[in-house]
């Protein structure tokens, strides 16, 4: 599964000669896909200088804090490939998660270059995401308002639902779905049961999530449930 994300990433960024744009998710389902895109094998296809690295939500805990989000993703690549000038964390070192989201909002305005995301011009190449145990993705839990967000590019979700139970920063769905490609990973027994609400449709945030473009899951053969067709 890593292969297949990491193989689809290099593909998007190969494919659009001007600036990248790629949104990183959180959790560990990513970790060793980050991890090979550092491997000599990925490292030389990817031009580093063009590609900028957002991320999709954050915990607000410090950044030496091993449940933040993007360090993790710099201890595996960003780190040792990726100008530093080219890796936009979300700001914890706001004063709360409701200025972190403003800050980041401004962020990536200023990247995009407008105020308004316009269909024909996708913010990001890609939108790698994630999976919870209770439907969530990025950090917009089912039954919150932050899911119902159409407005704000960025929203504070002041309490979890799920494990880490710390407040988070997360990229509103319309801001998600402003990409070329969506990308889920999910693997592992353990997210047989919630793909199986999934794949029956459920009203989750995770099935509310898609693409202005390609929306594609990529599932290890352990959390493959029941009522998957292909
Ligand atoms: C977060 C993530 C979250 C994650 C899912 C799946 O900050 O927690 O962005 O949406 O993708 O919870 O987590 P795992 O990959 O660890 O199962």
């Amino acid at each position: 599964m890593a292969k297949a994300a990491a193989d689809r990433i290099v593909a998007r960024i190969v494919a659009n000669g001007q600036r990248v744009a790629i949104c990183l998710s959180g959790g560990s389902s990513p970790k060793q896909l980050f991890e090979l895109l550092a491997t000599d094998a990925y490292r030389a296809k990817i031009p580093w200088d063009r590609v900028h690295w957002f991320i999709g939500d954050e915990r607000f805990v410090p950044v030496d804090n091993p449940l933040n989000n993007m360090s993790m993703a710099r201890k595996a690549f960003l780190d040792q490939c990726a100008p530093s000038a080219n890796v936009h964390p979300i700001p914890i070192d706001s004063a709360d998660p409701g200025e972190a989201a403003r800050r980041y909002e401004a962020e990536l305005k200023a990247f995009y270059g407008l105020d308004k995301l316009t269909p024909e011009r996708p913010l990001f190449d890609v939108v790698l995401l994630g999976i919870g145990p209770d439907g969530h993705t990025a950090s917009l839990f089912p039954g919150y308002p932050a899911v119902e967000e159409t407005k704000r590019w960025v929203i504070e979700v002041p309490k979890a639902n799920v494990e880490p139970f710390v407040p988070r920063i997360s990229l509103t769905l319309p801001t998600l779905a402003s990409c070329r490609e969506m990308l889920f990973e999910a693997s592992g027994a353990g997210k047989r049961a919630i793909l199986t609400r999934v794949f029956d449709d459920e009203d989750l945030p995770a099935n509310r999530a898609h693409s202005e473009g390609e929306t594609i899951w990529l599932l290890d053969k352990a959390a493959l449930p029941e009522n998957f067709r292909a």
